[in-house]
């Protein structure tokens, strides 16, 4: 029976790589029928919505969406749609996987990790202060032991489901006290219902440079929305860059999937995007949906395609277009 989905292009390159997602699935008959909408500048100015009633609407409906990124402007303007979407939605989890691939250029080539990104709370709340006349800013950071302990709670449910021997929770606490106490007063918690998974808290500073030393030590990684947000740009650079790192915001019904990357701005229009995060991305919502020879056919193709640079795209250090490298993977898949 096929599935209804809410498909986000978004803006940048967005359109051009779910444009992407749209025609690989069609190529491998996914039992998946999209239904369009979108966000942020490009609905302001077509229907005077940032986030349309519809959009909310579809998504309720649905509760599966593939969303392109979306662009937030910068110290000025709009609140991120993106945010406004995970907190109107509860996506509580952001979950993304960051995995060496045969044939992607890298320093290293046995990174095999997952960050556990907290996605409500923290310095996203939205909660700034700006005073003009002293010019003074506020950002505060709200953490909740409600939002510290279902992160913590999802990170180790993960690493149970898929037999990972440990859980690293990273923190600021020896000065942000409060909240960091909060978070470790999770980890102490929920680790000792899992006695077979090891448990370790670092402090975030020390954790960057452990990544970039020696990734391969660590299997989940669980943290506040700040930290998530910035380990998992570091990570994606261990494993070949943003082209290639999916992500999903998963609440308790609702789940939006979507890559790590932004809009691109430097490339959109270009047909030079790297498709293949938001693709993975997708077959992460196809394993949520349980379609999973679905997935693991396109995931197949995918990393065959990868071990022919000749075929990929710019940023992987060859020179095809974002539909040839499509294509290629077309070609690959098992019919
Ligand atoms: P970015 O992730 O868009 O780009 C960073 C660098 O990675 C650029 O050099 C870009 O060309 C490259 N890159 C990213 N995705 C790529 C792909 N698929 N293929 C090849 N190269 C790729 O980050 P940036 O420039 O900091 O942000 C641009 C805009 O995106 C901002 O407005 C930001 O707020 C927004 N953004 C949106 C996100 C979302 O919708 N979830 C997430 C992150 C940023």
């Amino acid at each position: 029976m096929t599935k209804l989905v809410t498909l986000i292009k978004g803006d940048g390159i967005g359109p051009e790589i779910t444009d992407a997602v749209k025609k690989v699935f069609a190529a491998a008959q996914v039992p998946v029928e999209w239904e369009e909408e979108n966000a942020g500048e490009t609905t302001l100015e077509t229907v005077g919505e940032l986030i349309p009633g519809s959009l909310l609407n579809s998504i309720k409906k649905n509760k599966i969406a593939l969303k392109g990124p979306i662009t937030t402007p910068v110290g000025k303007g709009f609140k991120s749609v993106n945010v406004q979407l995970r907190q109107a939605f509860n996506l509580y989890q952001n979950i993304r996987p960051c995995v060496s691939t045969e044939g992607v250029a890298s320093r290293f080539s046995n990174v095999n990790l997952c960050i556990f990104r907290e996605n409500t709370e923290g310095l996203y709340a939205g909660l700034e202060y700006m005073d003009e006349r002293l010019q003074i800013a506020d950002s505060i950071s709200r953490v909740s032991w409600e939002g510290c302990y279902n992160i913590v709670k999802g990170a180790f449910e993960y690493a149970h489901k898929m037999g990972c021997k440990k859980v690293t929770l990273v923190h600021k606490a020896n000065i942000l006290k409060n909240a960091g106490k909060l978070l470790l007063k999770a980890g102490d918690e929920i680790s000792k219902q899992y006695p077979d998974i090891k448990y370790e808290d670092k402090i975030v500073d020390n954790m960057c440079m452990q990544l970039v030393i020696k990734p391969e030590q660590f299997d989940v990684i669980v943290t506040t929305n700040l930290f998530g947000d910035i380990l998992s740009d570091l990570c994606a650079g261990l494993v070949g860059g943003l082209g290639v790192v999916a992500g999903a915001n998963v609440g308790d019904e609702i789940a939006i999937f979507e890559a790590v990357h932004g809009t691109a701005p430097d490339i959109a229009g270009q047909g030079k995007a790297n498709p293949t995060a938001l693709l993975r991305s997708a077959i992460m919502m196809l394993h949520h949906m349980e379609l999973h020879d679905h997935a693991r056919n396109i995931e197949n193709a995918i990393n065959e395609t990868l071990l022919h640079k000749d075929q990929c795209t710019g940023d992987l250090g060859g020179s095809a277009s974002t539909t040839e490298f499509t294509d290629f993977v077309i070609e690959k898949l098992k019919k």
